[in-house]
């Protein structure tokens, strides 16, 4: 019998996965697998017989991947599993910077009177909450990765101009990764020409801090920042004042961070970018067949 400790709630379609063979449990010693979602695994002693972790998402910054090397632990993760989710709120985010959309609804439930008195207050509404149009306006796509190129294709299709900029890939293959992608760019050309700034890369020591002072000062005034992947790719103490001043017109995030809370131009989700049903499966499926291939046969895929 294989045991696999799961320390979040997992899909069951992927758990039912695992089969008569596998003991599966929240709470338990010895296991050979963990699963686990965000649950953060830095001070967790890693049990002895421990071979592998799958994580049912695509970062890896809740796992001590330096630990796990040293010890000999394999651990894998869900790349594009949750791809669609993203992008889907990602868009949604695109929107929301843009149409005022949510102020404007929180205001609309506070309209009182007769409806002469409601038609006056909305007329008042129209130009309080005003917001641009996305057509034709540029995009920069920093991250090509599997959210990445579904944004920058979304993107294009909605009619942007859409800059493409992978850390990690020359820009010719950046530019061959994706069809939608207007042109492929430097990240200095993606700070100083785009309206709009998505953020889709890995946060790890070379990407913390990503988008801080220096790069906040080279971008366009009223450039609106979209952060779902890690809140530390943006340094909060830098893009506060910009978002004080209107230099920043809009900061939409995943990750809600103490020093924003309140801020008017600021949209903090609750980490809800893989929130969908079939995210939440696709990424189980993936990381139980990753672990259960691992432990049964020694194959490694996405580790
Ligand atoms: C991811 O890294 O893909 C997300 O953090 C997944 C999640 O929401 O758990």
């Amino acid at each position: 019998m294989h045991k696999v400790l799961c320390l979040n709630k997992i899909s069951p379609i992927g758990t039912d996965r695992l089969g008569a063979e596998y003991e599966f449990s929240t709470d338990m010693q010895n296991p050979e697998g963990i699963l686990v979602r965000s649950a953060a695994m830095h001070d967790m002693e890693l049990p002895a017989e421990l071979l592998a972790i799958a994580r049912a998402g695509a970062g890896v910054n809740n796992i001590p991947i330096a630990k796990c090397s040293e010890a000999g632990i394999v651990v894998f993760n869900t790349p594009g599993a949750n791809a669609n989710a993203v992008k889907e709120l990602v868009l949604a985010a695109l929107f929301m910077t843009s149409r005022k959309i949510i102020p404007a609804i929180e205001w609309a439930k506070t309209l009182k009177g007769s409806g002469k008195e409601v038609s006056k207050l909305v007329e008042k509404g129209k130009s309080a909450f005003a917001g641009p149009e996305i057509l034709g306006k540029k995009l920069g796509v920093i991250g090509l990765g599997a959210i990445g190129v579904l944004v920058a294709n979304a993107a294009q299709t909605l009619g942007m101009q859409v800059y493409g900029f992978d850390p990690f890939l020359s820009v010719d293959a950046a530019w061959n990764l994706s069809s939608s992608i207007t042109k492929a760019a430097s990240i200095d050309d993606i700070l100083t020409n785009c309206d709009y700034i998505t953020i889709h890369v890995p946060l790890n020591d070379s990407t913390r801090g990503l988008i801080g002072g220096d790069a906040l000062a080279k971008t366009k005034p009223g450039v609106r920042l979209l952060n779902f992947s890690r809140g530390e790719l943006v340094d909060t103490a830098a893009l506060l004042p910009a978002l004080e001043s209107g230099h920043v017109a809009a900061y939409a995030t995943d990750f809600p961070d103490d020093a924003l809370i309140g801020v008017e131009n600021v949209l903090a989700i609750p980490h809800l970018g893989a929130s969908t049903p079939e995210s939440e499966d696709n990424c189980a499926m993936m990381a139980v067949d990753q672990l259960k291939d691992y432990i049964e046969n020694g194959n490694i895929k996405n580790s």
